[in-house]
């Protein structure tokens, strides 16, 4: 007899290469309660979709229940941490998420990201001179987490200098949010980094109150509505929220989309002749092996679903990275076509919460994965080993040898 599945992204497998792990879920047990992580584990695209984007049956305030149910000192500690993660539009559920995130898109608009493509072409430019492209270095420690963070210190107006403290805070605070699956003092680690980071921008709120720039949080500070402006702890917290968003996920989409034209060398060469398919080909990196791994979810009501029953208060983890390559709703979901149409993969989220940042992230992997492909058609893996994120909500590779000619 077979064994029974059991899903637990601690396994060095799974985490390398989850997807035979998924679509095996998908066929066998599209509802399956995970003991490893004492959450139920959802994989098929409709269902996955439906979850995300239900909010009166799955409650998008995930980090609260867990932080209630606590009753020793992770408690205390957890309480610097959860005043800021509690303001956090991705938590909120209606009104207050209405308010926040009108105000938001205000700041946060198409025209202002159109308007950065000259400055992030400068930034990719930058990056790529500072290698040598005959000598194998990590493409996520030289351009992938240093892209996107430069990218976003520099719409938020704050010096490129700062990025290695504040890098540290929010790594610390992914241990945390990214549900990392092995750090034994994550809470304390999150509370420390929540603790600095929010020092750090108070002090930066105090200054653009003082003298306003044109930056986005003299656009955060200044945005109004009916009922008045952010409060200051709103402010702080969606400050540490866009940072946070704003690097580490596209970091994983620029280290995915190498990954995966190096696995594909055909579509790495139909790229650099047809320049003209980069849109599609990054909605394609975006779905063949996102950095949304899973979207979590708590359910608010009891409700069946193919069978099981979901009780209020259970924790269910919505894995977007299977739904994206269900046969049910892809054909050939495993291979890599970068004109593939239509694509309605689920990265980005579905519904109200859907990122914030999604017309960024993509301008930011058109600019530095078109321009990879034209300058370096021939680039290749190098000798070192890839290495993944330890987390279950996120994927992406941390190490990324790569020779570029
Ligand atoms: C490839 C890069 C990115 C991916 C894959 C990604 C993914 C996501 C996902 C899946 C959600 C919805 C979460 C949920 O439903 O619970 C989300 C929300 C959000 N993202 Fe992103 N994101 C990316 C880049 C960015 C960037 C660059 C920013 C900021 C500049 C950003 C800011 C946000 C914010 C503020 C929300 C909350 C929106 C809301 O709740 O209304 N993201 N993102």
């Amino acid at each position: 007899m077979n064994q029974p599945l059991v899903y637990d992204p601690a396994n060095a497998a799974i985490r390398a290469n989850p997807f035979p792990f998924y679509e095996a879920l998908q066929e066998q047990d599209p509802v399956h309660w995970s003991p490893a992580i004492k959450s139920w584990v959802i994989t098929q695209y409709d269902d996955v979709r439906q979850v995300v984007m239900s909010p009166s049956t799955m409650s998008s305030d995930r980090l609260r229940p867990f932080y209630e149910s606590l009753k020793d000192e992770r408690r205390d500690i957890l309480s610097g941490v959860m005043r800021y993660l509690n303001e956090w539009l991705v938590f909120k559920a209606p009104p207050e998420h209405t308010r926040l995130r009108k105000m938001m898109n205000g700041v946060f608009s198409l025209a202002l990201v159109k308007s950065r493509e000259p400055a992030i072409r400068a930034a990719v430019d930058h990056l790529l001179a500072s290698v040598d492209p005959r000598v194998e270095f990590d493409f996520v420690e030289k351009v992938a987490v240093l892209l996107p963070a430069y990218v976003i210190l520099d719409m938020m107006g704050l010096p490129r200098e700062d990025f290695g403290t504040i890098k540290k805070w929010s790594d610390d605070l992914r241990l945390f949010i990214g549900t990392s699956q092995s750090d034994r003092d994550k809470y304390q680690k999150a509370r420390s980094g929540a603790d600095h980071m929010s020092a750090y921008f108070r002090d930066i709120i105090a200054q653009r109150r003082a003298a306003p720039t044109d930056d986005v949080i003299s656009a955060m500070i200044a945005a109004t509505d009916a009922s008045g402006t952010l409060s200051e702890d709103e402010l702080v917290a969606m400050c540490m929220l866009v940072l946070f968003g704003g690097h580490e996920t596209t970091t994983s989409l620029l280290g995915s989309a190498v990954t995966s034209l190096l696995s594909h060398p055909d579509q790495l060469r139909r790229l650099h002749e047809e320049p003209e398919l980069i849109d599609s080909a990054v909605e394609e990196f975006l779905r063949f092996d996102g950095p949304s791994n899973s979207i979590a979810r708590v359910v608010a009501v009891d409700h069946e679903l193919h069978g099981k029953m979901l009780k209020a208060g259970d924790r269910v983890f919505a894995m977007i990275n299977a739904a994206n390559r269900d046969p049910r709703r892809f054909e050939q979901p495993h291979d890599l076509l970068l004109d593939r149409t239509p694509n309605r993969h689920l990265t980005f989220g579905q519904g109200l919460h859907f990122c914030l940042g999604a017309p960024l992230a993509r301008l930011e992997t058109k600019v530095c994965i078109g321009t990879l492909v034209a300058r370096f058609p021939a680039m290749r893996q190098g000798q070192g080993d890839v290495k993944w994120l330890d987390a279950l909500v996120m994927r992406g590779p941390t190490q990324l040898p790569l020779v570029l000619q």
